[in-house]
């Protein structure tokens, strides 16, 4: 394990990221879009996902939304990204 990856358990990384840096990320409602046209070309009944890195649980979040019948399996090193994870009202 590296040093710049255990930036990602700092809480004021994992603030700064999500209130900021996630929502300016170029074109991110366009790729979590091109996310799930993907996941519709290829599976007919999703039922399962596997988040590896999860962070907030947003890519989660779209594909519980457009496949409610999913569960979904969030993963993350990160303490308070599982925290944030956890308390979105979109991850069940
Ligand atoms: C760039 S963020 C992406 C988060 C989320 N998937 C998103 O789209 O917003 C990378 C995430 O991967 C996690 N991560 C990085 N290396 C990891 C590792 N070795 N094991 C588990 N999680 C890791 C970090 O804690 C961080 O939440």
């Amino acid at each position: 394990m590296n040093m710049a990856s255990e930036l990602w358990k700092s809480e004021a990384l994992v603030h700064q990221y999500l209130t900021g840096v996630r929502g300016a990320i170029p074109l991110a409602a366009e790729q979590i879009d091109v996310m799930l046209r993907v996941v519709d070309s290829a599976v007919e009944d999703l039922r399962s996902i596997a988040d590896l890195g999860c962070g907030g649980g947003v890519l989660s979040a779209a594909l519980l939304e457009r496949h409610p019948q999913a569960r979904a399996t969030l993963v993350d090193f990160s303490e308070p990204m599982i925290a944030e994870a956890k308390s979105s009202r979109l991850v069940r």
